[in-house]
C-alpha cells in the first residue's frame, strides 16, 4: 500500500536507507527504510523547521509525529540541556527514530503513541510536521491536543504549505495567538502561542 506510513501501525520494513544532512552548523547520519515519511532524503518542510525553530535552555520538547527523529534530534544537538521526546503513531518511525538518536549521539524519549494516547505530559515546545496528507481532522487534532498539552508558556511550532492555508484557521481558533515566522518557497512556518490568555 502506498503511504503506509500514513494509515498503518506496523508496517513493512524495507532496506536500509542513509541519508547525510548539515543542519545549523552539525552533520547528522540518519538511518532509514520504506514506509517511513521521506524515506530518502530530509523533507524540505522538515529542513526548513529544523534551521529555524526557537528553543530555549532546559525547556522540554516533543516531536510530535517524529518520522525518523529528524526535528527532536537536531533539537537536542542545538539545545543540549533540552529535555527531549519523540513520538510517532508508527512503529518503524520509532524503531528509526531510537537507531538514529544513538547514531547522531543524543540521549532522547522515543515513545509509539497516536497522537498524545501514551503520553502523560506537558511540554515547553512542541515542534511538528503533521501528517497533511492524512486529512484536516487529523491536524486539528495535532493542534488542539497539542495545546492541550502545552505549559503556559508554551510554543506550537509547525511547518505547512500554502496549499493548507487552513491551518491559520485552526492555530486562530485553539492558540491564543499565532504568527507565520518564515516562508521559503511554498513552505510556510507557523508558531502558536499559548499564554494562558485567549484574545
Ligand atoms: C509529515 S510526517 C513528518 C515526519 C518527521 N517529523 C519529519 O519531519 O520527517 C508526519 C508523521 O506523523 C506521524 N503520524 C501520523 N498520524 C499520527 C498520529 N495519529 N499520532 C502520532 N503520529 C502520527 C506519521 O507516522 C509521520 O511520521
Amino acid at each position: 500500500m502506498k503511504f503506509q506510513h500514513y494509515f498503518v501501525e506496523s508496517p513493512e520494513e524495507g532496506e536500509l536507507i542513509t541519508i547525510k544532512e548539515t543542519i545549523r552548523g552539525h552533520r547528522f547520519l540518519f538511518y532509514s527504510t520504506s514506509n517511513i515519511f521521506s524515506k530518502d532524503h530530509v523533507d524540505p518542510g522538515t529542513k526548513l523547521l529544523a534551521e529555524t525553530m526557537v528553543l530555549f535552555d532546559e525547556q522540554k520538547v516533543l516531536d510530535l509525529g517524529c518520522g525518523y527523529g529528524v526535528l527532536g534530534i537536531v533539537a537536542k544537538k542545538v539545545c543540549p540541556s533540552c529535555n527531549i521526546w519523540l513520538s510517532d503513531i508508527n512503529e518503524l518511525a520509532v524503531k528509526y527514530s531510537k537507531i538514529n538518536a544513538k547514531l547522531n549521539k543524543v540521549s532522547v524519549n522515543v515513545v509509539k503513541s497516536n497522537l498524545f494516547e501514551n503520553i502523560n505530559e506537558k511540554f515547553d515546545n512542541i515542534i511538528t510536521n503533521p501528517p497533511f496528507t492524512a486529512g484536516k481532522e487529523l491536524i486539528k487534532k495535532f493542534i488542539l491536543e497539542s495545546y492541550e498539552h502545552l505549559n503556559s508558556p508554551g510554543l506550537l511550532q509547525l511547518v505547512s504549505t500554502k496549499k493548507f492555508r487552513y491551518v491559520e484557521t485552526l492555530l486562530k481558533r485553539y492558540f491564543d495567538d499565532f504568527d507565520l515566522m518564515f516562508k521559503q518557497g511554498d513552505y510556510l512556518i507557523y508558531v502558536g502561542i499559548k499564554s494562558g490568555s485567549k484574545k
